[in-house]
């Protein structure tokens, strides 16, 4: 390894940053390969500022940086070389993350790959981190929803680049936060490459021809304080701007809020530090790393100040083992009594002392376990929500009471999201969107054909995202539509009622069936034998989670593929209870690995399935 590090310093016109350190210190353990798109962003080099200053903490860890100068050619070269160097895992920050899937993907072949920033199309990484660029657009149109009050206004756009996946999600979620506001109107939209200079030469020109703008939002705070100087030269003194990334120093979007420069900025921490700490856990092969991580952001205005970090409580009981409070829904499903199982063997595994309350499927039941929790003060709660929403009072009761609430599997809309630490569980609206690529990829003879939906529990999180994303992916297709939804409840029976009744009154003729859970879905087979129906023949059948049974009835030909959806939530779980009492600050989500499996691959991996 030593001599391949010399090598790495030998090319230092090449790899920036390299800079070998000439006293000796102690023996190389991991050298990191860093690919960043560019260092002329202030952002980017923020990114590599903060990976170098984590990287110091770690005897035995370097770190060597390559600088893509925004060439997809000269990154993926730059793969290759960090490779040759004989670095033991890659952090990619792309350039332009569709086309460097390919590098990336041949990259992981090889060494463990943590992609940060923007995350490259499908799975062929070991770990993405970085911020929910849609979230961060759709709370910044809310705050120019309410800056704009009732009297409306025009708005201006200024993007990073149009093609890149954060712009995009920004320009999305924005649109979203302005959607009930019909008076206020996205009349322009510029692009400015993510930088200071050229927003200010876009926008320079703009100002002066005197055009009427309310507010500007631009997608990062470079492109915000340009648009000021901008907006300053042409005699805009109180235009409010809005910036995102929120970072430190003079010339940061922190500071340029608290001055009054920017009406707000998001605070988005660039992942630098999280992707160290993942890279040494990686490499040391600590179990339990998620697939997607993605970092908290908040909103920062003069009003709402950063938020304060949830304060860590010491674990002061006498064995030191740390009491955490779980609820569970109930057991409604296979997936469910595995989750149940994986919560409970990781906590004997970890030394964490549980208190497994198993609910009934219903929130007062539920509120009412967490109300227990924090009566008995539990050093942690975590739950795993029946519904989404009407869960604001209890989650304040706890954090009155100092207890930090970690959310496994389902997730809440519409809560202060303060109000709890973290999420570990799937991406519901992914699972969705899987199951009707799967479906759109199977039928491509251009006949038309029509799908029932059976949906999971009203209010839940994995049936309204299944559900979004499913719609989602088939809404531009002239072939394949859903003629009708039902709703059921996860359960086997629910499944086989819903399917009955369907049969029972009048209704359309279907050739396919999406269900939101494999349970359902085999419910739903019953149902259609019961009335003289081939499941796999006459209904081709697609449902989430990759139960064992599913992979059976895969094999018999009834069900055609099945989506995964991880209840092995427990490892994680614990890890992130352990790093969270340790005071590590923990992230926004952590969103498990998963596959699809179709019917051909039935026979073959049932014997590797672990629920
Ligand atoms: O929340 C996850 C869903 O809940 C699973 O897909 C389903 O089987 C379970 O009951």
């Amino acid at each position: 390894m030593k001599a391949r590090l010399a090598a790495a310093v030998l090319v230092c016109g090449l790899l920036a940053a390299c800079a070998p350190d000439p006293t000796p210190g102690p023996e190389v353990k991991y050298v990191l390969g860093v690919s960043q798109a560019n260092t002329t962003e202030p952002w980017r080099l923020s990114v590599i500022a903060d990976i170098q200053r984590e990287a110091a903490a770690f005897p035995g860890l370097r770190v060597v940086v390559a600088d893509a100068s925004d060439s997809v050619t000269k990154q993926s070269q730059d793969l290759d070389r960090l490779l040759g160097l004989g670095c033991n895992l890659l952090i990619v920050s792309p350039a332009d993350a569709n086309r460097l899937r390919e590098a990336v993907d041949r990259a992981y072949k090889q060494v463990p790959v943590i992609v940060i920033d923007r995350a490259v199309e499908g799975y062929n990484y070991s770990l993405y981190l970085g911020p929910d660029n849609r979230r961060i657009g759709r709370e910044a149109g809310r705050y120019v929803s309410s800056l704009l009050k009732a009297s409306g206004g025009r708005v201006l756009e200024v993007l990073g680049r149009q093609d890149s996946p954060p712009s995009l999600d920004r320009s999305l979620g924005f649109r979203e936060g302005l959607a009930d506001r019909p008076d206020i109107l996205l009349f322009d939209r510029v692009e400015a490459d993510w930088l200071q200079d050229k927003a200010e030469d876009v926008l320079t020109p703009f100002f002066a021809s005197g055009e009427h703008v309310d507010v500007v939002f631009a997608q990062n705070d470079a492109m915000a304080y340009g648009a000021w100087l901008a907006a300053r030269k042409a005699g805009l003194k109180n235009l409010p701007i809005l910036g995102i990334d929120g970072l430190p120093g003079e010339t940061g979007g922190l500071s340029l809020v608290q001055n009054g420069t920017f009406a707000a900025t998001f605070n988005v921490p660039t992942g630098g530090k999280e992707a160290v700490d993942y890279a040494v856990d990686i490499l040391d092969k600590v179990p339990g790393i998620p697939k997607k991580v993605i970092l908290r952001t908040s909103i920062v205005t003069t009003e709402v100040p950063r938020l304060p970090e949830f304060v860590t409580p010491p674990v002061v009981r006498p064995d030191g083992r740390p009491r955490l409070g779980f609820n569970q829904v109930g057991s409604e499903s296979v997936w469910r009594k595995a989750n149940s199982v994986s919560i409970r063997e990781a906590a004997t595994k970890a030394g964490i002392d549980l208190d497994f309350d198993e609910g009934d499927q219903t929130q007062t039941r539920q509120i009412a376990a967490l109300r227990r929790f924090i009566h008995d003060k539990v050093d942690v709660i975590a739950f795993s929500p029946i519904v989404e929403d009407g869960w604001a009072d209890v989650l304040g009761e706890a954090r009155a009471a100092g207890i930090p609430v970690i959310l496994t599997d389902r997730k809440l809309s519409a809560v202060d999201p303060s109000l709890w630490v973290t999420y570990i569980g799937s991406d519901f609206e992914e699972e969705g969107r899987r199951a009707a690529a799967w479906i759109e990829g199977r039928f491509t003879d251009g006949a038309r054909r029509s799908i029932l939906e059976i949906r999971g529990t009203e209010g839940s999180s994995p049936a309204t995202d299944r559900n979004r994303g499913f719609r989602d992916v088939l809404a531009g297709s002239n072939q394949l539509k859903v003629i009708a939804s039902v709703a059921a409840d996860f359960t086997r029976a629910g499944g086989r009622k819903a399917m009955e009744a369907y049969l029972k009154a009048p209704h359309e003729a279907f050739q396919i069936l999406f269900a939101h859970n494999d349970d359902m879905a085999l419910g739903a087979i019953e149902a259609l034998k019961a009335a003289g129906l081939k499941p796999g023949v006459d209904v081709t059948v697609v449902s989430v989670d990759a139960i064992r049974d599913a992979f059976e009835a895969m094999i018999r030909g009834e069900l055609s593929c099945t989506i995964e959806c991880t209840p092995l939530l427990g490892p994680q779980l614990m890890k992130i209870v352990g790093d969270f009492l340790k005071g590590k600050t923990v992230p926004w989500q952590y969103i498990s690995s998963e596959e699809v499996f179709p019917a051909e691959v039935g026979a073959r991996l049932l014997p590797t399935r672990k629920y």
